[in-house]
């Protein structure tokens, strides 16, 4: 089995990050989306992974390449434009011959892992698998209708009155038909290729589609809020690890993780949170579920429930919460100005500001 993994898409409902950043490259508990992912996909046994990139396409390179450090090995193809989920399949026939394959959005997460699902897949051979999970309002995704067997009866796109509440995730199982159902299906109202029509083409082809629950954490990281909520799933699975220097002046409270290279000097982590590599955290109060990306600067800062970024700088800010910073991004207080708050913010930036 290969692996197909779409790192494409524009991101829009992620700006201001996606304008530099590829969405998948965002980091939960300091690790790139996308490179949870491939992992989710070695441990399926998978080492042969497609991995469908847009203009993003070298800043993915750059932090992946070859794949080998986690050991699989990556082909890119590149999309020059995002015409959707099924176009992306069509996109990478050459390199999927006819293999079946596992197709896997690479900016959802399933940390507990589809291996199960997998193997089903692998033992009853339907001509797909979907994975689908409860969700408590199914008119925002693709929903299935079962049969008690488990046999997928139809797909309904964004359904008004959904006759249940299983929405199609992140991760399909797919043999080499879906290349019929691919080159059957036309564009949809918003001009993309959708998976959903193909296959739900299969199904009205009388074809066996398949379908398994996923019951375990599942979020799509499409949006900041689905960033931060995922980023506090992670913090809660982690072990600590101190690498890095801690001062006695300094308190670490819970699961925490100092990675090598990091300083904490008078500063109170409160787990689980995280210090990147290189960075220096100076009489600050940092965490809970807090990722602090690598050659961050914290001074007085005191920050919770956030994430910072590769190089962000934050002096002498108090009360930072559920607050994402962007790489190189500084936050501070004026050394000039007590009166006024300056902002200068990027296009479709967010600031809230305490009343
Ligand atoms: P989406 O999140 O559905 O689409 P998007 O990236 O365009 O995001 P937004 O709605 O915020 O503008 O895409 C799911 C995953 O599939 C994501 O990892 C991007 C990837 N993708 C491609 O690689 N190519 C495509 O043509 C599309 C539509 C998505």
């Amino acid at each position: 089995m290969k692996a197909l993994v779409l790192s494409g898409g524009s991101g829009t409902r992620l700006r201001p990050f996606s304008y530099s950043m590829p969405k998948q490259l965002i980091p939960i508990a300091n690790k790139p989306v996308l490179e949870h992912v491939l992992c989710n996909v070695r441990d399926l046994g998978v080492t042969e992974i497609g991995v469908i990139v847009g203009d993003r396409a070298a800043q993915i390179e750059a932090v992946i390449g070859d794949g080998s450090a986690l050991g699989v090995e990556i082909v890119y193809i590149p999309q020059e434009e995002p015409l959707g989920l099924a176009h992306c399949v069509e996109l990478a026939r050459p390199f999927l011959g006819d293999d079946d394959f596992v197709m896997y959005l690479g900016d959802n997460m399933l940390p507990e892992g589809v291996e199960r699902i997998a193997e089903q897949f692998a033992s009853e051979r339907p001509v797909a698998q979907v994975v689908v999970h409860k969700v408590s309002d199914p008119r925002a995704f693709g929903v299935a209708e079962l049969a008690p067997d488990g046999r997928v009866e139809r797909l309904v796109e964004k359904p008004q009155e959904p006759k249940s509440d299983l929405a199609l995730i992140g991760v399909y199982f797919f043999t080499p038909a879906i290349h019929k159902a691919v080159a059957a299906i036309e564009p949809s109202a918003r001009g993309e290729l959708e998976i959903t029509d193909a296959i739900q083409w299969l199904v009205a082809n009388g074809d066996e589609v398949k379908a398994s629950e996923y019951e375990g954490y599942w979020k799509d990281t499409g949006r900041i809020e689905d960033v931060l909520e995922c980023n506090q799933k992670l913090l809660g699975d982690l072990k600590s690890a101190v690498k890095g220097e801690v001062d006695a002046a300094s308190t670490l409270i819970g699961t925490v993780v100092v990675e090598a290279g990091a300083k904490v000097i008078g500063s109170r982590i409160e787990g689980p949170a995280v210090i990147g590599a290189g960075s220096v955290v100076t009489g600050s109060l940092i965490g809970p579920y807090t990722s602090i990306g690598k050659g961050v600067r914290l001074t007085g800062a005191s920050i919770e429930y956030s994430i910072a970024l590769d190089g962000a700088t934050v002096s002498h800010v108090r009360s930072l919460h559920s607050s994402i910073i962007g790489r190189s991004a500084t936050v501070g207080s004026s050394e000039r100005n007590t009166r006024h708050h300056r902002l200068v913010v990027g296009d479709h930036a967010r600031v809230e500001v305490a009343a």
